[in-house]
């Protein structure tokens, strides 16, 4: 392929493989703005979510983070208007979203693609959390109930195979994976329960998306986990990624760290 041939995620033309994986700084317009700015493809939001949710904390070690966010501090009113600022500056923003039921994922689903979204993710796998309904049946509504295009996240350390053959079968072209991992930590004697991501999980995630092709899906894959330099970026496009999330790299590097990981002229891309 021509480097001046652009692909497409999510149905958006990308001209270079970064998307900025839903995370603490897609929970803010300005942010996401910025990073737009400097030069990411595709932004999803922090998980959107319509109930309270606790603010939880997020601490580095070395190169990996151990977080205990949940969902988006902002409520879904807000939501929607920042969401349809981003559309009118036509902006390819991905709202992540999720619920525990069917009815409630329809209804967000259905009121973000009023305002001329065209694409979600459902980031149904937070390791904070679970919901009741499964991951199956919320993308299966959405599928049946909306136009929306929609990536699933999926984590790296479960059942994975699986989980792609069967949201295939429902007709889900685009996986998103992996979500930071289910660990604990021991804080002043306690265990607490948190999401763990960054450099270490790489490996695990080159894997799961290297079994997922061998194993015969052909759709996207946007491969997230300790995407920090432009040779993680080569890795996972040789591993079969159609383009690279990023979120431990803003936190350990910046937001200016996008510009150059996005201008770098990747073998996948000339
Ligand atoms: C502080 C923080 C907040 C996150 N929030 C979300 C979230 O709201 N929804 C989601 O699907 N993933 C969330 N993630 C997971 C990331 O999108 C990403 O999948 C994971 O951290 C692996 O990438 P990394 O190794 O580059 O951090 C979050 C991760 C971190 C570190």
């Amino acid at each position: 392929m021509k480097s001046s041939e652009r692909k497409e995620i999510l149905g958006f033309p990308i001209s270079n493989p970064i998307v900025i994986s839903s995370n603490n700084f897609s929970d803010s317009l300005d942010k996401i703005l910025k990073m737009f700015d400097y030069g990411a493809q595709i932004v999803v939001t922090k998980t959107i979510c319509n109930e309270e949710s606790l603010s939880g904390k997020i601490v580095k070690k070395d190169l990996s983070l151990f977080n205990t966010t949940m969902y988006s501090q902002k409520t879904f009113d807000q939501w929607l208007s920042i969401i349809s600022k981003l559309v009118r500056l036509e902006k390819n923003i991905v709202p992540s979203i999720f619920a525990r039921n069917e009815k409630e994922i329809v209804y967000m689903a259905k009121s973000i693609e009023a305002l001329g979204v065209s694409a979600i993710e459902l980031g149904g796998v937070c390791p904070n959390d679970t919901g009741s309904s499964s991951i199956h049946e919320l993308a299966s509504a959405i599928i049946n109930e909306t136009n929306l295009k929609l990536s699933v996240k999926l984590t790296a350390d479960q059942n994975y195979l699986e989980q792609v053959s069967s949201l295939s079968e429902k007709g889900i072209s685009t996986i998103c994976i992996s979500d930071a991992f289910k660990a604990s930590s021991i804080v002043n004697g306690k265990i607490e329960e948190v999401g763990y991501s960054g450099a270490s999980i790489k490996p695990i995630v080159l894997h799961a998306i290297n079994e997922i092709r061998q194993n015969g899906y052909n759709g996207e894959i946007i491969g997230v986990g300790g995407v920090l330099k432009n040779s993680d970026i080569e890795d996972y496009l040789a591993v079969g990624a159609n383009a690279t999330g990023l979120c431990s790299s803003l936190y350990f590097y910046g937001l200016k760290s996008i510009q150059s990981l996005s201008q770098y002229k990747y073998d996948y891309w000339r």
